[in-house]
């Protein structure tokens, strides 16, 4: 057990390296089940769900090897219908992405229901209906997902999604690559890692199209064999330390980024009197002086991304007047607002809207990161902080960030990485 110890308020300077993009790693890696041959894939961020579902792949009986750090070959040739490893599948939410690509490939599917950040309600009935209108029987018993195609193979089909989800759009084009005939799906969503997906299926011999806008067409092909594929930076990663340096202050170069995607994040920062400078791969960001109140609303992209909204919370807090901040995807994203209001924030909730009123400055205090991105606020929040801050339950940051306290050590903060006192040893610093 880890916990995180920051001393707050130093200024941020240096630069920043993004690793590849967590939401698309955690689509691949499943969809590499899909390709009978070698998938080379680049890129790849070394963080807690990834180790969980390469270990899952390996139980199916996939043959993973390592490259080097960021690059694996995957080998889904020879493995195994059933599933087995319900264990590891519970911890995290991306597993159903093994039901689409199961489904895909042999026609069935066993998978525990999903785990992953508690948000609130997490239903997945888009992406049921959508294996459903392929000619798919699922049913959820005792926790886990059966589906079977009673013809062996799925068959192509229109699917509008009632709601704009991540998750159903990616399945469902799991599962389609392999079926039999078109599938057209509507009222998708187009994050970047949508695009990534997509464009990772088609370079294993996939035929889909449209991904990026609201109609994803795909064309099912007999077989996927194989191929090299280089993931994309991820999207939140870098608007978290964008966010970071915004409330910490200082200036900072931000680097292996797609601009573009960050388009979404960087305007709202400008808004709070940030300084953002976007380069070929990179981004420069700057703020000295103070920040300025704005009002946030989350939205599926090109909306704010949900996954950003606690980490630009905390420069909120710090602004001058009273900023107001919607929360237009998830039930349950505001877990982190009391671990902030021991550190001194001002901030009312109601429903799924909050005010927040800036004060001067926060307190050190000793909180917990109640989720990934709630976790990755509270050390943006300790490294504004006067005194010491101490962030517990930081395995849902490990989920998700690289190296987050390396990365910040290497923009000049104060934070380590620290072994919990258990009864009868003594502190020290984790590796
Ligand atoms: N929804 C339904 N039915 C469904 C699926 C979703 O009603 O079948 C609703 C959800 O309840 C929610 C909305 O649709 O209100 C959007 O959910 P979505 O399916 O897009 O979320 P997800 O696929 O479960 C992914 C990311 C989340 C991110 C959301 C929104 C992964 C593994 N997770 O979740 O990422 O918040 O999209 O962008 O890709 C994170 O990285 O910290 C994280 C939580």
């Amino acid at each position: 057990m880890t916990k995180y110890v920051i001393h707050g308020g130093k200024p941020l300077s240096g630069e920043i390296e993004i690793s590849g993009a967590k939401n698309a790693a955690v689509a691949i890696i499943p969809a590499a089940l899909l390709v009978d041959g070698v998938c080379r894939i680049e890129n790849i961020p070394q963080i807690s769900d990834v180790t969980l579902l390469l270990r899952i792949l390996e139980q199916h009986g996939a043959e993973i090897n390592t490259i080097n750090r960021h690059t694996m070959d995957i080998n889904c040739t020879d493995i195994s219908k059933r599933g087995t490893a319900f264990e590891l599948m519970r911890q995290i939410r991306a597993s159903y992405y093994l039901v689409g690509a199961m489904l895909g490939r042999f026609g069935r599917a066993e998978v525990s229901m999903p785990g992953g950040c508690d948000l609130g309600v997490r239903p997945i009935d888009q992406h049921i209906k959508g294996f459903t209108a392929m000619g798919a029987e699922v049913e959820i018993r005792n926790g886990i997902i059966y589906a079977n195609v009673p013809g062996g193979r799925l068959r192509g089909a229109d699917i509008y999604l009632d709601v704009v989800s991540v998750g159903a759009t990616i399945n469902i084009m799991l599962a389609a690559v392999l079926a039999e005939g078109q599938t057209i799906i509507e009222n998708v969503a187009r994050e970047p890692h949508i695009v990534d997906v997509a464009n990772f299926l088609n370079s294993m011999g996939a035929d889909v199209r449209g991904a990026g806008t609201n109609v994803i067409k795909i064309r099912g092909v007999d077989k996927m064999s194989g191929g090299f594929y280089s993931i994309i930076p991820d999207q939140i990663e870098a608007g978290t330390y964008l966010a970071a340096v915004a409330a910490v202050g200082g200036e900072v170069l931000i680097k292996n980024v797609i601009p573009k995607h960050l388009d979404c994040i960087t305007a709202k920062l400008i808004e709070m009197g940030v300084t953002i400078e976007a380069r070929e791969d990179a981004i420069f960001v700057k703020r000295t002086g103070s920040l300025c109140r704005t009002n946030v609303k989350t939205l599926p992209y090109p909306g704010f991304p949900t996954d950003m909204h606690p980490q630009v919370a905390v420069g909120l807090c710090l602004a001058e007047g009273i900023s107001v901040v919607t929360e237009g995807v998830w039930d349950n994203r505001y877990r982190y607002v009391d671990e902030l209001r021991r550190m001194g924030a001002k901030i009312q909730v109601d429903g799924k809207i909050a005010v927040i009123e800036g004060v001067p400055a926060l307190t050190g205090a000793p909180v917990k990161a109640c989720d990934l991105r709630a976790g990755a606020a509270m050390v943006i929040a300790g490294l504004c902080a006067i005194g010491t801050t101490e962030v517990e339950d930081v395995y849902h940051i490990e989920r998700g960030y690289e190296n987050l306290v390396e990365k910040f050590k290497s923009a000049g903060a104060d934070i380590e990485c620290v072994s919990v006192l258990e009864k009868g040893s003594s502190p020290g610093i984790a590796i």
